[in-house]
C-alpha cells in the first residue's frame, strides 16, 4: 500500500494525551491511563510518536477554505523506551476505522529512523500470542520471535511473544 500523503508522523506532546488515550482504550487491554502517557512524555528515556491526518483537501482547496480546515485528528501512536543501545516498543495502535491503510507502517518507519539516530542496535517488543495483526506488522519491519513469557498479560490472561529487531 502506498504512503498516505495526508498523514503526518510527529513527536507526541502533552496536548495529544486525551486523543491517544481514546485510541488506547479502543485498542489495548489492559489500557494505559492518561497519567501513564503523561509520565512517559516526561521521561527522557522515552519517545512517543503520533500519526495525524493533516487536511482533507489538496493545498489549493485548503488555502481557499482556510476557515473550514479541521483540527488534525490523531489516528495512531507508538511509544518507545530506550536505555544504552536497546529500545522497547511499549505500545502501538491505530484508531479502528483507520486500520489497514498503512498508518502503522508509516509510524514504524519514523520510529525506526529515530531509533537509528539514537544509535540503538536492537528494539524489543511483546505481543499477545493471539494478536496476529501485530505479529505480522512486526515481522514486516524485521522483528523475529525470541521467546515467550508465560501468562504475561492479564485481562485476559495470555502468553506474550517477545520479538526483537536488529537495526
Ligand atoms: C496492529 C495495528 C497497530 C496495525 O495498524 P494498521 O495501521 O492497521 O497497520 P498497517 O495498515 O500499517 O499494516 C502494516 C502491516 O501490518 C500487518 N497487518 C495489519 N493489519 C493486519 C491484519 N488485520 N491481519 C494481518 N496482518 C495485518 C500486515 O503485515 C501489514 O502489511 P501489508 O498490508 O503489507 O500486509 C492495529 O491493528 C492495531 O491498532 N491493533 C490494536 C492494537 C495492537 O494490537 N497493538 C499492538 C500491541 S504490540
Amino acid at each position: 500500500m502506498g504512503k498516505n500523503r495526508n498523514i503526518r508522523v510527529r513527536k507526541m506532546n502533552l496536548s495529544d494525551v486525551d486523543a491517544v488515550h481514546e485510541i488506547e482504550l479502543l485498542s489495548i487491554a489492559p489500557p494505559w491511563t492518561k497519567q501513564g502517557f503523561a509520565d512517559a512524555l516526561a521521561n527522557e528515556n522515552a519517545v512517543f510518536h503520533v500519526a495525524e491526518v493533516c487536511t482533507d483537501g489538496d493545498e489549493e482547496t485548503v488555502s481557499q477554505m482556510e476557515h473550514s480546515i479541521k483540527e488534525p485528528e490523531i489516528v495512531g501512536y507508538c511509544g518507545l523506551y530506550f536505555a544504552a543501545d536497546e529500545g522497547e516498543i511499549t505500545n502501538i495502535a491505530v484508531l479502528p476505522d483507520w486500520r489497514g491503510r498503512g498508518i502503522a507502517d508509516q509510524i514504524l518507519d519514523v520510529v525506526f529512523a529515530d531509533a537509528r539516530g539514537k544509535k540503538l542496535s536492537q528494539i524489543f517488543l511483546e505481543v499477545r500470542a493471539s494478536n496476529a495483526p501485530a505479529q505480522k506488522l512486526s515481522e514486516k519491519h524485521g522483528f523475529t520471535s525470541c521467546g515467550i513469557r508465560k501468562n504475561f498479560y492479564r485481562e485476559p490472561k495470555e502468553d506474550a511473544i517477545v520479538m526483537v529487531c536488529s537495526l
